[in-house]
């Protein structure tokens, strides 16, 4: 068989490295792929946003699965694209992937349906926002979101009632984000723990992926600007069997049947970040796709095929597959290029990539970079993914760095704390 997968990250690197091993497997694309990509993959020169250009791609050679990486493709209707093509395709449908893709539908839904999130106000107008945040009903600090999808960016934590209208503002007059911001929402921060859990479900039950844990912001001791992810690891060390239980009942079960009542029937990945409050779980967001970083470790102690899990979810039969995972505990320091997130150069030349996958137990998954004139080259903020697993997380961490030590390239920074559980908030 034939897998096409839709995305140029560390995340899609780590997911046609573990589809190259499916003995099912005789071809992987990566379109547009990155310089890592291309080691385990064919690299296709079309953009994920191409639908049209990637449709044609997967009928012309006969791609017999398509797995979607971001959240921008599916919230364009890729899925909804190859399906009515008859072509099979991993991910959620456009209305599906709008429990990402718009924060107030995910707000408004999870109302209806009592799934526990915090509490929340939606405004569309600057005046209305100065009312709410006026009301002194949420108390400060407060949380003001973005609608739209806005590449991690469109959230912010505003501990004054001035940084809370100054971002209200940005969002609802400046019109920072675009569109994405033309609906804004205002919610109670939440204290506690963070945690993601991570599904694939075939719209009415769910395979759980091993836990994980990511690290969001730039600098060591979680400090500094929000990012993408600076690393992750596996398993989360904050998830225990009943914290397991309570979200699989009170949040995941209760999403997929309800969005498939509401005809949004969720096949795909999802992934709820939540709060472990005093008073239990709070969902924060969902997103309908794999997490960036969480996946690199992920597929690391995946044991059993992918390509069965993936395609039992199209198929609508989810259980048909035995999931395994390695015992071995994994994780991911994020190489990054100074700046990043604000402001970075690219363009400059990676050395020592062979050396630090030499070092045992560890893969070395790339992210923002291009293989040119027989050099690779940084081409983003998050350039790799270093990998590793061993028997514990403290060894794997301790490879991990190790491998970090033989990589080099002009300005590159990464945190040294990866591995270590954050503090409650
Ligand atoms: P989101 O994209 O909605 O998950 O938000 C990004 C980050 O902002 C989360 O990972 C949390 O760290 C933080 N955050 C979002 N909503 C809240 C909230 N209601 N209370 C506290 N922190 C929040
Ligand atoms: N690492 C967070 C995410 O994938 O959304």
């Amino acid at each position: 068989m034939k897998v096409l997968i839709v995305g140029s990250g560390g995340r899609e690197h780590a997911l046609a490295w573990k589809i190259a091993k499916s003995p099912r497997v005789e071809t992987v694309y990566c379109a547009p792929g990155n310089g890592g990509t291309r080691l385990v993959a064919e690299n296709v020169p079309l953009a994920e946003t191409d639908i049209a250009g990637l449709a044609h791609f997967a009928e012309r050679e006969k791609v017999g699965l398509t797995v979607v990486g971001p959240e921008v493709p599916l919230s364009m209707g890729l899925v909804d694209e190859f399906e009515r093509r008859g072509l099979r395709v991993f991910g959620p449908s456009k209305k599906a992937a709008e429990i990402e893709s718009s924060k107030v539908f995910a707000k408004e839904f999870m109302g209806r349906h009592r799934i526990p999130t915090g509490r929340f106000k939606v405004v569309d107008n600057y005046d209305d926002a100065r009312k709410v945040l006026a009301s002194s009903e949420f108390g400060y600090p407060v949380v003001v979101k973005a609608d739209g999808l806005a590449a991690g960016k469109g959230v912010v934590v505003c501990a004054t009632p001035k940084k809370a209208e100054e971002t209200a503002s940005e969002m609802l007059v400046q019109k920072k984000f675009g569109p994405a911001g033309r609906r804004v929402i205002i919610e109670e921060f939440l204290r506690g723990r963070e945690v993601s859990f991570i599904v694939v479900s075939d719209g009415l039950r769910v395979q759980p992926l091993v836990t994980a844990m990511d690290h969001k912001t730039a600098y060591d001791g979680d400090k500094g600007p929000n990012t993408g992810g600076m690393g992750a690891f596996s398993p989360s060390p904050l998830m225990s069997e009943k914290l397991f239980n309570e979200i699989m009942s009170t949040v995941i079960l209760p999403t997929v049947t309800r969005m498939l009542e509401e005809g949004r029937r969720f096949k795909g990945v999802l992934y709820a970040g939540l709060m472990i409050t005093d008073s239990g779980p709070r969902v924060l967001e969902f997103n309908g796709r794999f997490g960036d970083p969480e996946t690199q470790p992920q597929m690391m102690r995946l044991e059993s095929d992918l390509v069965d899990l993936l395609e039992a979810a199209v198929d609508q039969d989810i259980l048909r597959t035995e999931v395994r995972w390695s015992p071995d505990p994994s994780g991911c320091v994020v190489v990054a290029s100074g700046g990043y997130p604000v402001h970075y150069e690219k363009g400059k030349i990676i050395s020592g990539l062979t050396e630090a996958a030499a070092v045992p137990g560890v893969a070395v998954f790339h992210a923002g970079t291009k293989f040119e004139n027989g050099q690779y080259l940084t081409t983003g903020g998050r350039v790799l993914g270093v990998c590793a697993t061993a028997p514990t997380l403290a060894e794997a961490m301790g490879r991990a760095y190790e491998a970090c030590g033989k990589v080099y390239f002009e300005a590159m920074y990464y945190r040294r704390d990866i591995g270590a559980i954050k503090e409650e908030r």
